[in-house]
């Protein structure tokens, strides 16, 4: 099939490498001419593993191409994914400005029937307010063009998105004519392979399940947060409780890993988003509230657990971070526990040495120069070097070389033997045994 893809972020980068990679023919529209260059040179913007091989292959292959005018891209396909982002705007409302306008050069430059596929984030409701849009386009130039507007939601990780996408769990396809049903199925019939993976359903139903997923996963972290905090207040150890809970085939073992809180782009997002449609419809969304108050304070934990350990300050102190990204396989430091963590560690007069397997470009970008230039941030080469005299070690995102570090050089390292523990990867016990001063999250008199 021959498809455009409109925004070549995160998700439409992927769609459209995947669908190319699937032998369609995919050309990828964005507004920003460098980045089209870039991408035509067989150059990634964003880091994410087994990317680059598919876009340069299809590239090469004559699959996939990158442009700037969605008018020449559209000539030739029926299918126009719309993915574009949809930041929060000042209120946690999504900002359907660039998905809007998208829709509005569609109606411009529609000439047969095409079916337009919303795969953004977007609110219950968007999917009709596109349609409107295209439909005023086409009245204005006198057309009488049928199409359709489908929601198809993408459920991709960050580090794992290829995969996401190319082995779906599911993929939800909300649909209202038998017409775009077809297309659907067909476009999506070679990622069905062992069972069906496609679930129809209505548009509306579609928009809010992906917003639903979201909010369920992000109620699962904060819940088990919560427990966490509370268990290290009863001297109990959360990890004995984690396996215990996760055995229950019901609730299960993933998402209930507690830490120093969730980030991203999407959870902190979508979850804002979705409290913000409660207020639009008239419902008091008091979970999804509380889902997000936790994790703001969640935030500051790492933070908090310092001031107790230094009860004497933290002035004057250097701390050594581990770990910058959200999580683990992506640089992307949207929403990170590590900047409320270190700006804290600033503002209280402590110097942060931090190192990251990948986001250190990133983090330049994430903290004022100022900063860097008062030696109050210093990125690290090796995650070695960032413990060099440090009062204390926090491990904030659990990378695979952070997960069994040499505990001898740390001590050495180190000028006391303090680790903080984000995300709860070391043995509390075998710490002590070796002299550490150690505090996960959720396991704190332990040892
Ligand atoms: C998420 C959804 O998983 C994906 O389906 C959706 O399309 C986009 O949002 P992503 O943001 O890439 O994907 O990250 P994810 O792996 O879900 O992790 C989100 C955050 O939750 C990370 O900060 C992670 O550290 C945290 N987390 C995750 C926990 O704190 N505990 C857990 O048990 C799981």
């Amino acid at each position: 099939m021959n498809i455009t893809v409109v925004g070549t972020g995160y998700v439409g980068l992927v769609t459209g490498a995947c669908f190319a990679e699937m032998g369609n023919t995919v050309t990828c529209v964005d507004t920003d001419q460098a980045k089209v260059a870039r991408l035509n040179q067989g150059e990634v913007p964003i880091y994410e593993p087994g990317l680059d091989a598919i876009v340069q292959n299809n590239h090469k292959a004559g699959r996939l191409s990158f442009t700037s005018s969605l008018s020449e891209a559209m000539a030739d396909s029926s299918v126009y994914f719309i993915a574009v982002g949809t930041p929060p705007g000042e209120d946690g409302s999504a900002d359907l400005q660039y998905v809007l306008d998208v829709a509005r050069q569609i109606g411009q430059h529609l000439d047969n029937y095409g079916v337009i596929v919303n795969k953004s984030t977007v609110p219950v409701g968007t999917a009709d307010k596109v349609r409107e849009v295209v439909a005023q386009q086409l009245d204005e130039r006198n057309l009488d063009i049928a199409f359709d507007v489908v929601s198809n939601p993408e459920f991709l990780k960050e580090g794992a998105a290829i995969d996401d996408f190319m082995r779906p769990d599911r993929i939800v396809v909300g649909v209202e004519s038998p017409r775009a049903r077809e297309v659907m199925a067909e476009l999506y019939q070679g990622f069905s392979r062992n069972h069906d993976k496609l679930m129809f359903m209505g548009v509306r139903d579609a928009e809010l399940t992906k917003y639903a997923a979201n909010a369920m996963l992000a109620t699962k972290i904060s819940f088990m947060n919560e427990v966490a905090n509370l268990a290290e207040r009863m001297g109990v150890d959360i990890e004995q409780v984690r396996k215990g809970i996760g055995s229950d085939s019901r609730i299960g073992y993933s998402f209930i890993y507690p830490g120093c809180g969730y980030g991203g782009s999407c959870f902190p997002k979508d979850v804002k988003a979705l409290m913000h449609m409660g207020d639009e419809f008239g419902y008091q969304t008091d979970i999804l509230c509380s889902v997000e108050e936790r994790n703001q304070a969640q935030k500051h934990r790492l933070y908090e657990k310092l001031s107790e350990r230094f009860a004497d300050g933290l002035s004057g102190r250097t701390i050594g971070v581990w770990g910058l990204a959200f999580k683990p396989g992506t640089d992307d430091m949207r929403e990170a526990s590590s900047v409320t963590l270190i700006n804290r560690l600033i503002d209280a007069g402590a110097t942060v040495r931090a190192y990251d397997p990948v986001a250190m470009d990133e983090a330049r970008l994430q903290f004022p120069d100022t900063v860097f230039a008062a030696g109050k941030l210093v990125l690290c080469e090796h995650q070695y070097d960032a413990l060099a005299d440090a009062d204390a070690m926090v491990l904030v995102t659990e990378w695979k070389p952070f997960r069994q570090p040499d505990f001898n050089a740390i001590k050495k390292l180190l000028k006391q033997p303090v680790i903080i523990d984000g995300r709860n990867q070391y043995d509390p016990y075998s710490l002590k045994a070796q002299g550490f001063d150690y505090t996960g999250i959720g396991r704190d008199r332990l040892g």
